[in-house]
């Protein structure tokens, strides 16, 4: 088992199990967060042993998303965000042959939620709710979310999301298909890490071969790159760093 800050990594014979630990701040990601996940990942497609990877989450919650003071970090460091750790995992991710299966609790939101998008099985909490909030942040879909969300829940849900701010609670998200099955939150984990086990079992390269047919990676990184670039841009506005100062400001705390 390796930990990093905030990113724990285990490897179970043919799985290997990536767990969010940062539960204090709904597991929001930090750029080391994220330099630990693209890590992981990149290891998991270099490793012929590993069959399939797990993703969860201490905690109540799955992930808060991009860590917001970090993205104020980024916006006034100048650094484009295609050149950072977030787009090392996005694209780490996205190129992820390996089947990815996720156990998701409580709260989703942003990366939280998209990054669900990039996974083969999902199992959710009932009372799980996911959210991509991106407008009100003053920013624009990543992950290629704004490819995949409306491919699969529909370009007006998915609108609703990214532009309302509607949120998909456990029920609603297996009916729109981004979940295979809700259950009480304590055997979220179990769940999947039994279907992941199941998945380590089987003819490995088949397995491989089957999620490439069903995933247009040129296509989803074509996404990532184009959405990157607006990202960019957004992230710098007026509007995403008022945004991101009420959220810091909420109790006084500083930037
Ligand atoms: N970045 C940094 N810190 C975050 C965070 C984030 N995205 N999300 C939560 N936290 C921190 C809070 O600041 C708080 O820290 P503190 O205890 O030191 O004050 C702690 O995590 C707990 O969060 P809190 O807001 O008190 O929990 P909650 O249960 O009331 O609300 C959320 C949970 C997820 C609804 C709320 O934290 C939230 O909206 N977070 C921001 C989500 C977001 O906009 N993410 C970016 C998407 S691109």
């Amino acid at each position: 088992m390796s930990e990093s800050k905030h990113v724990r990594v285990e490897r179970i014979a043919g799985l290997l199990a990536i767990t969010l630990a940062r539960p204090e701040k709904k597991n929001a990601v930090s750029a080391r967060m994220y330099q630990a996940l693209a890590q992981a990942l990149e290891l998991a497609n270099a490793e012929p042993s590993i069959h399939v990877v797990l993703l969860d989450a201490d905690g109540d919650d799955f992930c808060a998303g991009n860590d917001i003071a970090d993205f104020v970090a980024l916006a006034r460091s100048g650094q484009q965000i295609e050149h950072s750790e977030v787009f090392r995992f996005l694209r780490a991710l996205a190129g992820l042959a390996k089947p990815l299966v996720a156990a998701v609790r409580g709260r989703a939101v942003g990366i939280g939620t998209t990054m669900l998008l990039h996974c083969d099985l999902v199992y959710i909490a009932t009372s799980a709710i996911l959210s991509t909030p991106f407008v009100d942040l003053g920013l624009v879909p990543e992950a290629a979310s704004s490819l995949l969300l409306p491919a699969r829940i529909g370009q007006v849900r998915a609108f609703a999301m990214f532009a309302l701010g509607e949120t998909i609670e456990g029920q609603a998200a297996v009916a729109c298909g981004l979940a295979n099955a809700t259950l009480p939150a304590d055997e979220v984990t179990p769940r999947a890490r039994a279907a992941a086990i199941t998945l380590a079992d089987k003819p490995a390269l088949a397995l491989q071969a089957t999620k490439k047919l069903m995933r247009e990676q040129g296509r989803v990184l074509a996404a990532i790159e184009s959405e990157g670039r607006e990202f960019s841009v957004r992230l710098a506005s007026a509007e995403a760093q008022a945004a991101f100062m009420a959220f810091i400001g909420r109790r006084g705390s500083p930037a």
